[in-house]
């Protein structure tokens, strides 16, 4: 067996699942899902799941890569005996499938990056549809998932200190305040309270019972937690005994909101500033890929460059989130078959391009492959909230109690993780599946 890597610090691990956190569903996915009507009643959703749902199997994840200190693979049957290895299975395809549409999507993000600088963006409504098409098909969809893919195994071939911790403990930060800097300045926009009003703040009571709304909520807070498929077992079995796990997780949790939360600020005002209000609630990928790009060449070359800026941040953000789904089939290769790790980069990286080619081709696959994995993490999360909170609650309890976790904080996390997470999951995953199959009727 070969010893096991550690996170240089707290603060690196911080960073490399905050990294996996924020990424194109937070830049995109959240600024599209609060677009869909639910407006205010889908924000307060949202928050409450994270809250109250998400952290604990937020914290139940990290125990139980810590304590087993093995890959999300393993890490279920050998915490709870071989009935839990199909959560096993479930981590290793999930992670496969989302990282392989997910790589085609960073691709259209490279290319909107190089058409910013180098060739120009489209100037009106009429000129984005034809400019969204131009990055979403053709040979140059492959290009840029093919240099998103070996960029992300070569980072995650580099290992997680040399590689995963270094890159983002530079990049988040870095990230966070040039995004803080494009709110304010969309903040400035003509039509920017307007912005917020119409997609953020509107209040509309009967939206918390809509399921659209519900499901919007927990997708979004699950997808953009990276929560439920085991990265955070990954990543947290390179941890030391004595980090502070509850401290952590609020830290990666207040961070990928206000991420969230940001990029709706700098999207929503330059909508309405620029009178594109239908692109965004129409398509899945209007906000990003259509309106943005769109409000962006209004403004000519300072237009220009501030959207090189925007696009190059969400290559680094999904980037800091495709290794992050890279490294659970390749630490769990290294496991199970005590494989080195460049022999398994390679091979998951050539498993998640080949599922990859029918998302690339067809957006009408890409998403059904999102909506599909999507449900999938909650399932996740719900069979992890029963693991930790009732088949091993002891484990869960002790593995906090070694980094001096307060009693309170302990008691806490035990009670939601117990008897709210299951039964709040399992209402959405209901309400998700059955929206998702009215979808496809
Ligand atoms: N959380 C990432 C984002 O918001 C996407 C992701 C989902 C990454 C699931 C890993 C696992 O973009």
């Amino acid at each position: 067996m070969q010893s096991r890597e550690k996170w240089r610090s707290s603060f690196g691990f911080v960073m490399a699942a905050a990294g996996s956190a924020v990424g194109l569903g937070n830049l995109w996915g959240f600024a599209y899902r609060s677009s869909q009507g639910g407006g205010l009643a889908f924000l307060l959703l949202y928050v409450l799941i994270v809250l109250l749902v998400c952290v604990p199997v937020l914290v139940g994840e990290m125990v139980l890569g810590r304590s087993t200190a093995a890959s999300p693979f393993l890490a279920p049957s050998k915490a709870a005996g071989d009935s839990w290895k199909p959560l096993g299975w479930l981590f290793a395809i999930a992670s496969c499938g989302i990282l392989s549409f997910y790589a085609v999507i960073m691709g259209w993000t490279v290319d909107t990056f190089f058409h910013s600088l180098f060739v120009g963006l489209p100037s009106d409504i009429s000129e984005a549809g034809a400019f969204f098409d131009r990055i979403s098909t053709g040979k140059s969809v492959f290009i840029g998932q093919i240099i998103s893919l070996l960029l992300t195994a070569f980072i995650v071939s580099a290992g997680v200190r040399g590689g995963i911790e270094r890159l983002t403990r530079l990049c988040m930060p870095l990230l966070f305040g040039l995004l803080l800097l494009l709110a304010i300045w969309a903040a400035f926009l003509k039509g920017s309270w307007e912005g917020y009003s119409t997609f953020l703040l509107r209040w509309d009571a009967s939206q918390l019972l809509e399921p659209g709304t519900i499901r919007n909520a927990f997708t979004q807070a699950f997808f953009s937690l990276s929560l439920g498929i085991g990265i955070m077992v990954a990543y947290s079995s390179y941890l030391d005994k004595n980090n502070k796990l509850p401290k952590e997780a609020l830290g990666i949790v207040s961070f990928d909101t206000a991420v969230g939360l940001l990029a709706g600020m700098i999207t929503f005002p330059i909508v309405i500033s620029f009178g594109l209000t239908d692109v965004i609630s129409e398509s899945t990928v209007g906000a990003l890929f259509i309106a943005l790009p769109t409000g962006f060449a209004n403004l000519g070359i300072f237009g220009r460059l501030i959207a090189g800026i925007f696009f190059g941040l969400a290559f680094i953000a999904a980037i800091t989130s495709s290794i992050s789904l890279l490294e659970v089939p390749v630490s769990s290769l290294m496991d199970q078959l005590n494989w080195e790790r460049r022999k398994a980069v390679i091979v998951s990286t050539l498993i998640v391009f080949v599922i990859g080619i029918p998302s690339a081709i067809s957006l009408d696959v890409l998403g059904n492959m999102d909506a599909i994995f999507n449900v999938l993490l909650i399932l996740g999360g719900f069979l992890i909230s029963i693991l930790l909170g009732w088949v091993i609650p002891r484990k869960y309890d002790e593995d906090l109690a070694l980094a001096n976790s307060s009693y309170r904080v302990r008691k806490y996390l035990k009670f939601m993780l117990r008897w709210v997470s299951p039964p709040v999951i399992a209402i959405g995953l209901v309400i998700s599946l059955t929206d998702l199959f009215q979808s496809w009727i």
